[in-house]
């Protein structure tokens, strides 16, 4: 089979396309023939190394979309639609970036949809992260005031149209103010343009604060953004868009305004059901949940798509159709 092996830390062109045997499933795996994958900045930075479990040489990729080829356990017919997603998937053992993969049946999901691959290939990681991190993370309600932090980012795209789904008013964020109309057009009720401190733009919208903060910028405005909440508000960081993994002083009482709640979410198999899944791929099937898709590439193309992420060239998820 083709495969995109990462073959150490490094550049883009560490990834190597190479010729490997197909796997074979011992018992409680599931083979799966991938159709498509999408590209994540955390395998971006495992490549670079911020990953130190991580042993290389490594196919990478934490999800991918397919038909079961065989299944040990039984539980999934040969053809059946699949999303495999994390669990160490692409990091402990080989993962997405290939025509085949093998996996833990836990980590494996069934789906029945007449949407394209690549479209499918775009949804399982970014409908995890979002769900979980309104759901999970966030407990988001109708009614409540969601700011969502590096607005125009795949994540940030799908977050808000999910809000406004659930009855939230949404502010978005951009560093770029040609880039507010996506942002509207994608259903933001507000925009605000984020030059690192925003929390005094925030509150000439909602004096209060708002009640969620969806943080996928990261460490380097997570302060600002405790500081647009209301009480009681909850934040969540989801992102590290600003490449910063720490911050260099954190301050308990006094970085975080009194009442306020401080959460992370790193989302994982168990946080996502067949169910949910299967829900949300019908919404995007019947047109009420548009993915934001920037290019369909092939696995030969992998090492470009990495050189994409890391000059955030992409305008959308970047998907690999095999
Ligand atoms: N926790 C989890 O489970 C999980 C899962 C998946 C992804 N994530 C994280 O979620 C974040 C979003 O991922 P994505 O794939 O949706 O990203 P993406 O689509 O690649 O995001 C691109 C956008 O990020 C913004 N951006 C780029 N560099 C920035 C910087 N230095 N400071 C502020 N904004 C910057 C740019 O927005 P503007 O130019 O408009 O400002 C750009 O449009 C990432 O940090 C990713 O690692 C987390």
């Amino acid at each position: 089979m083709k495969a995109a092996v990462t073959t150490k830390i490094g550049p883009p062109e560490v990834i190597e396309i190479q010729e490997r045997d197909k796997p074979t499933p011992k018992e409680g795996e599931v083979l799966i023939q991938i159709k498509a994958f999408g590209l994540n900045r955390s395998e971006m930075y495992t490549r670079q190394g911020h990953s130190p479990n991580v042993k290389f040489p490594r196919i990478q990729g934490i999800e991918c979309v397919g038909i079961v080829e065989h299944d040990t356990t039984g539980k999934y017919e040969p053809g059946q639609q699949v999303a495999a997603i994390m669990g160490e998937m692409g990091r402990e053992f080989d993962g997405g970036y290939a025509e085949y993969t093998v996996v833990p049946s836990r980590i494996v999901f069934a789906f029945n949809s007449s949407l394209s691959w690549d479209k499918l290939g775009a949804i399982p990681e970014m409908y995890q992260t979002v769900s979980g991190s309104l759901h999970e993370a966030l407990e988001v309600k109708s009614g409540e005031v969601l700011l969502i932090r590096g607005g125009t980012s795949s994540i940030g795209m799908l977050t808000c149209q999910l809000a406004k789904h659930l009855g939230l008013t949404v502010i978005a964020t951009t560093r770029n103010e040609s880039k507010s109309h996506i942002l509207i057009d994608n259903g933001a009720d507000h925009v605000v343009i984020d030059d690192g401190t925003i929390q005094d733009k925030v509150k000439a919208i909602f004096p209060a604060g708002v009640n969620k903060v969806l943080e996928l910028v990261g460490t380097v405005t997570l302060k600002d953004s405790l500081y647009s909440l209301a009480p009681k508000g909850i934040c969540c960081m989801t992102g590290i868009l600003g490449n910063s993994w720490s911050m260099p002083e954190f301050t308990p009482m006094g970085d975080i305004p009194s009442t306020r709640k401080l959460t992370a979410y790193m989302g994982d198999a168990e946080n996502l059901s067949s169910e949910s899944l299967q829900e949300f791929i019908d919404a995007v099937e019947s047109g009420a949940i548009s993915l934001n898709i920037d290019r369909v590439l092939t696995i030969d193309q992998v090492p470009e798509a990495h050189e994409i992420m890391e000059a955030s060239k992409a305008k959308g998820k970047l998907v690999v159709v095999t």
